[in-house]
This record gives C-alpha cells, structure tokens and sequence, in this order.
C-alpha cells in the first residue's frame, strides 16, 4: 500500500484535449484542407512542448520500498502529480493506479520551466512499476523501474566519469552505448562533473537529452563534481570569477536525493548514502579536500564534519560491500594535481574499515590502481577506479604510477560492475564496446 496517496479510479490514456486535436487534424487531412492542417498541427506542436521533460528517478534512502521522481513543465501544474500502479502486460495495469501528489521545487529558472518531485513510498521490494508525471496539463508516457530486494542479493550497475563536455554532441553515443551493454543495470553511479556549468540551464538540457528515458527507468546517482559547483562572479577578484563550495540551484533542481548527509549548512545534500542489496555505496562530495574556493574556516569545519560522517557510516555498515563514490582522486594522475591533504584524510579511513572500491571522475581518463592499504600493494586493499565518459581528455601524469594497474588516455569510457554475494566484477568498456580492463574482488 502506498502511503500519501489516493487510489484513483479514473485514470485516462491521454490527455483528453490532445486527442480531440489530433482527431480534428486527422479529419482535416482527410479532406485535404491545407490551411487548417496548418493551423491544426502548430496547435498539436504546442500540446507537445508542454509534455513533461526531463523525468529522472533517483535513489533514495530505501530503495527497496521508495523511489523518487523529478521531471519539469512548460507550465505550472496546479495538481502535479506521479500516477504509479505495479507493472503488467495487460494494457489496463493503469486502473488500479495511485496518484502521489508532487511537490514543485523551488528553483530560479531562466526559461520559466518548473521543476517537480515526488518520492512514491511504501512500494513492494523486488517488485517492477509502471509510472507516469504530469497533472492537469499533460502526462508523460508511462515509465518502469524496479525496487530493490530488502536483502542482499545479486545486481550490476554502471558507473561513468566526467560527461561534462560536449554532452549532446559526443556524450551521447558513449552513456547510450552503456545502456545498450548492460540495459538489465539497476541503477547509473555518475562520478560527478555531469556538466561543465553547473548554473547552466542548457548543459542539463544537453545532459538530459543524451539519457533521454533512460534517466526516466534506470535510477541515477550522481556526486558532485567541481563543475556541477555555483560559479559566481565577483568584480576585482582575479579573473573575476569566484568559485563557491555549494551546487548550483539546478543541481537541486534536477536531482531529488536522499537528505541523510552530514549536516553542513553550505553544502546541503551533496553527500549521502544509499544501501542496496548487500552494498553501501556513499556519495561524497570531495570538494572541501580538492576545492581552494574554501576559506579556511569552512575548510576545516565542513572537512570535519564530513569525516566524522563518513566514519560513523563506515562503522556501522551492516553491508557485506562498500563503495565510495567521488569526484576527485586521493590518488590523482591529472597533471599538476597531488590532492596530498584529500589522502591524509580519507584514505586512513578506507583502509581502517576496508572500503573495497572508490569511483572517482575529475582526471578525464581512465586509471585503476591495484588493490592498496596506505599507499601500498596490499593483498586486500582497496581498489581506486578513475574514468571519463565525456570527450575533454588529459594526459596521465607519472604519480603514483606504481600503484596503476591499467591506464589509459584519450579513450570515452562506461565501466558495469556486477556484485553477486562474495564476488564483485569489475568491467571497463571503451566507447565501443571493447573492453578495456576487468577485475574482480572476492571476500
Ligand atoms: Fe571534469
């Protein structure tokens, strides 16, 4: 049973508006009336552009009975809402479907685009569902996805590096080659830098566009980067542009994550964790070790909160697994980059609780150490994985060289990890589907 929600008896295919005008167009055209075929199809252009846009589900804090759902309207729905009925093949799933209200977020929104969010509750674990957003203007097609199990039990999912650049012209073909690889994935690990602007609107527009339904049924979770970051301008400060240390509004805008971060005013939800079949994967924002936009007093408080966060959640992991997901190295290969002070704060921490993989994005390539307890081989140590999806590339530096096991410059890359009880594979592919590298992990 869902909680919040109210059982409705009368849920339509369509929008009744836009089928009387497809009606009357098709008539038109049957009589061959060209002006009022015109007219008519700029009348169904128009019902279209006010589609919903940009559906996205997200995982939150209990995947297992919960989802959430952010999409954007042309136009303010006075009832927006999420329609959601367990999946069938029968075309009459829809009747037994419960309407979940949805929540307009806050958002400064240059093209008068709205944005909304739901989180469905009280779902069945392990159970498909058909969903679809809207409200009193138009409905979004009808989408699916899967809750998780309550208990551990065997998944993939696919992680990515960098998009960033270029997104609709060159990221496209790579996160779609991904989907193609491994559409049974549960959900998408995006290591942060999602787009090169994080304040600009159109970027996510490109973002969106690449991922296309496959943000509406494969869930995201995306960390931070240092370019999904507010960028504000400040007269007479260098070049005039001031980093700062919280997402831009749009990054809110666009996600709806779960709120079990630690409590920094400045950076909220840019960090938070999510338990999935046997696995805590933990969405760090690992900008305060990388970032100099810090002042220093930040830098020390957000820094100590955030570690006394991440150790508490290491401590009392009930999950077989851990995998920290960041956007910056410990163990950088990016030119002119030694996150030395990122290393002394986390990596004790990892090695202490035995963290088994950390998903990294920022060097724009791709490079995988061996498995390393304080900066050495060790037998069961922790596997540092950094990667790129997106087309701006680096070139590797030398440090930290004797931990790589395998890198590689100039190369688009999607990674699938499969977990299945004490054995997790790892799979690197390039942009076109030859595999690049393949580990595996036993406990
Ligand atoms: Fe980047």
């Amino acid at each position: 049973m869902l909680h919040h929600s109210t059982r409705t008896s009368s849920v339509k295919l369509g929008n009744p508006t836009e089928m009387t005008i497809r009606t009357i167009y098709r008539m038109l055209q049957a009589l061959k009336f060209v002006p009022l075929v015109v007219l008519f199809s700029a009348a169904l252009a128009a019902q279209t552009a006010t589609q919903p846009q940009r559906i996205i589900l997200t995982l939150t804090a209990d995947p297992a009975h919960s989802m959430a759902i952010t999409w954007r309207s042309a136009q303010a729905e006075a009832t927006p809402a999420v329609q959601v009925a367990v999946a069938s093949a029968a075309p009459n799933f829809f009747k037994d479907a419960a309407t979940v209200p949805a929540t307009p977020k806050a958002v400064a929104n240059t093209e008068l685009k709205l944005s909304y969010s739901a989180v469905l509750k009280g779902l069945k674990p392990g159970t498909q569902y058909l969903y679809r957003v809207g409200g009193d203007g138009a409905w979004s097609e009808w989408n699916g996805f899967r809750t998780a199990q309550e208990k551990p039990a065997p998944f993939r999912f696919l992680y990515v590096g960098d998009a960033q650049n270029s997104i609709h012209s060159l990221w496209s073909h790579t996160i779609r080659a991904a989907y193609a690889a491994a559409p049974d994935a549960r959900f998408i690990v995006h290591a942060g830098d999602l787009v090169a602007e994080g304040f600009d609107d159109k970027l996510w527009g490109e973002w969106h566009d690449s991922l296309g339904f496959i943000a509406a049924t494969m869930p995201s979770l995306p960390v931070v980067g240092n370019h999904d970051l507010h960028l504000a301008v400040s007269a007479g400060d260098g070049d005039g542009k001031v980093k700062n240390i919280f997402a831009a509004p749009l990054w809110t805008a666009n996600f709806t994550l779960p709120a079990n971060g630690p409590a920094i005013a400045e950076t909220p939800g840019q960090s938070y964790y999510v338990d999935y079949q046997g696995v805590r994967f933990i969405a760090l924002d690992a900008n305060v070790w990388a970032n100099d936009s810090y002042l220093p007093e930040q830098r020390e408080r957000v820094s100590a909160v955030e570690l006394k966060w991440l150790e508490e959640l290491l401590k009392t992991n009930p999950n077989r697994w851990t995998i920290v997901v960041q956007h910056q190295s410990p163990y950088s290969v990016g030119k002119d980059r030694d996150y030395d002070e990122m290393r002394a704060a986390l990596v004790p921490l990892f090695d202490k609780y035995h963290v088994d993989l950390v998903l990294m994005g920022h060097d724009h390539c791709y490079a995988r150490t061996r498995r390393i307890t304080a900066s050495k081989p060790a037998a069961n140590g922790t596997v540092y994985v950094i990667s790129v999806s997106g087309p701006k590339m680096y070139k590797v530096s030398n440090r930290h060289a004797e931990l790589m096991e395998v890198v590689r410059e100039n190369t688009q890359m999607y990674q699938v990890v499969d977990v299945e009880g004490d054995h997790l594979k790892f799979s690197a592919y390039d942009a076109t589907g030859v595999k690049v590298d393949e580990f595996t992990l036993d406990k």
